[in-house]
């Protein structure tokens, strides 16, 4: 390679390509930084990965960028569970990938620094389980993703995981070369915690990466999500390291904390055939751990809406919420047959619109007649205080028609469109 690169020192409000425009930054590690960006209007919003090529030695460039671009063809595989890449690009000689942002970052967060976990019972599962359909679809593509942490798990919104970080995420039968790539061992301890002992000899010697390598991943990732804690101990230093590195080879994880009242024992259950140290005896494919799992949330219920049930709900077919389900029997139960909706805090349902905002802070009204049983939406809403009705900035619809003060009945399939959200009314 020949092309010049030089370094890029970007922030807050300059542009990158001449395209993106960096709204905040997100991270940064020993290879890429990245930011929040927007694009050619500001409602379209990126996360924007920057490949430092300038900090590295010349000699590994090649390599290096070659698994960038890697990373950014691993984002093109269709799955709802895995970061989407959508452009590839050059900056001053370096090279960035543009994909989809999650609003709601990654799950690192919820494990606190004096090792409390965060995360409820429900969040537990629908993120495991969007993990595994995350990493099936890698393994379906023969790829393992090598580096399953927390930090490389984001959220589109509480409930739906996706995984990202495919930087050394090879062919499945790829050797690994990346072990010293700045030339000495990475001193960063986190980056051992969740490697399987094969892979860590593989670091004196050589063996092949496989599926097995994320179930190790997987199951010291889960027990830290229940426990706040790393299975095999702490790990802040040198000597920690060499302590937790024994215990991972011999299978000695503490087993205390998942087998207390409380804890389903399926959670040890998968832990325990996770966290087996001979990778020819561990839980072999993603499938399997599947069929284990505790509990199928009810995240995204494939429901038709043509069911004849008295439940109705309004799922977000488009927008920053995408995927999101109100079950509005439950917001009725709550607030009764009235709800009014809109970006604001004080609507019954607040839809989040964080990028355009061209949803008005109160946007309609929707009115379930028990009379007829039939779901009214009127655009607009009753203001209490000033004793008049307001209606929107930009207008309510059903499937292409504005809806007025008056209001229309909604039916199951339509599609009710508030400023940059679509959402589809279901009858279940
Ligand atoms: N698409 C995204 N949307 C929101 N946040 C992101 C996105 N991609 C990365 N991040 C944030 O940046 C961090 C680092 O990104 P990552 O791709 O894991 O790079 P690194 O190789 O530096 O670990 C992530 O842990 C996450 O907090
Ligand atoms: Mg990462």
């Amino acid at each position: 390679m020949t092309e010049i690169v030089s370094r890029c020192d970007f922030s807050v409000g300059e542009n990158i390509d001449h395209r993106y425009v960096i709204s905040k930054s997100l991270g940064e590690g020993a290879f890429g930084k990245v930011f929040k960006v927007s694009g050619a209007s500001p409602s379209e919003t990126y996360a924007l990965k920057l490949l430092k090529l300038w900090e590295v030695p010349s000699t590994i460039r090649g390599e290096l960028q070659q698994r960038f671009k890697m990373e950014y063809e691993t984002g093109q595989i269709d799955s709802q569970y895995l970061v989407r890449s959508l452009d590839y690009g050059m900056v001053n000689g370096n090279p960035y990938i543009v994909m989809e942002f999650c609003p709601n970052g990654d799950v690192g967060k919820y494990i606190t620094d004096d090792g409390r976990s965060l995360i409820s019972s429900s969040m537990l599962s629908s993120v495991g389980l969007n993990v595994l359909y995350g990493l099936q679809a890698l393994h379906s593509c023969g790829k393992v993703h090598r580096d399953l942490k927390p930090e490389n798990v984001l959220l589109k919104d509480e409930d739906w995981a996706v995984l990202t970080d495919f930087g050394i995420s090879g062919d499945r039968n790829k050797r690994m070369t990346e072990r010293n790539i700045l030339g000495k061992p990475m001193q960063i301890f986190g980056t051992y915690a969740y490697m399987p002992p094969e892979q860590v000899k593989r670091m004196r010697g050589d063996a092949t990466v496989l599926p097995t390598t994320d179930i190790f991943s997987f199951g010291v990732m889960l027990y830290q999500l229940i426990t706040g804690q790393l299975p095999f101990g702490p790990l802040t230093n040198q000597n920690e390291l060499v302590i937790y590195q024994q215990n991972a080879s011999s299978g000695k994880w503490n087993r205390y904390p998942l087998s207390v009242d409380g804890i389903d024992s399926r959670w040890r259950d998968i832990v325990e055939g996770c966290l087996i140290p001979d990778y020819k005896q561990r839980i072999q494919s993603v499938d399997e751990i599947i069929r284990q799992f505790p509990e199928i949330p009810s995240v995204e219920p494939v429901r038709d809406y043509k069911g004849s049930g008295s439940g109705i709900l309004l799922r977000v077919m488009q927008g920053e919420e995408y995927g999101k389900v109100y079950d509005l029997n439950r917001f009725m139960e709550a607030y009764g047959n009235l709800l009014t909706l809109g970006r604001e805090e004080n609507n019954d349902l607040v839809i989040c619109e964080q990028q355009s905002s061209y949803i008005s802070r109160h946007h309609c009204t929707l009115e379930f007649d028990e009379e007829y049983n039939v779901l009214y939406v009127r655009d607009g809403q009753w203001d209490k205080y000033e004793r008049c009705w307001h209606t929107s900035t930009n207008g309510t619809y059903i499937n292409s028609s504005e809806v007025n003060q008056e209001g229309a009945i909604l039916q199951p399939g339509d599609i009710l469109s508030v400023g940059d959200t679509k959402l589809r009314f279901e009858n279940f």
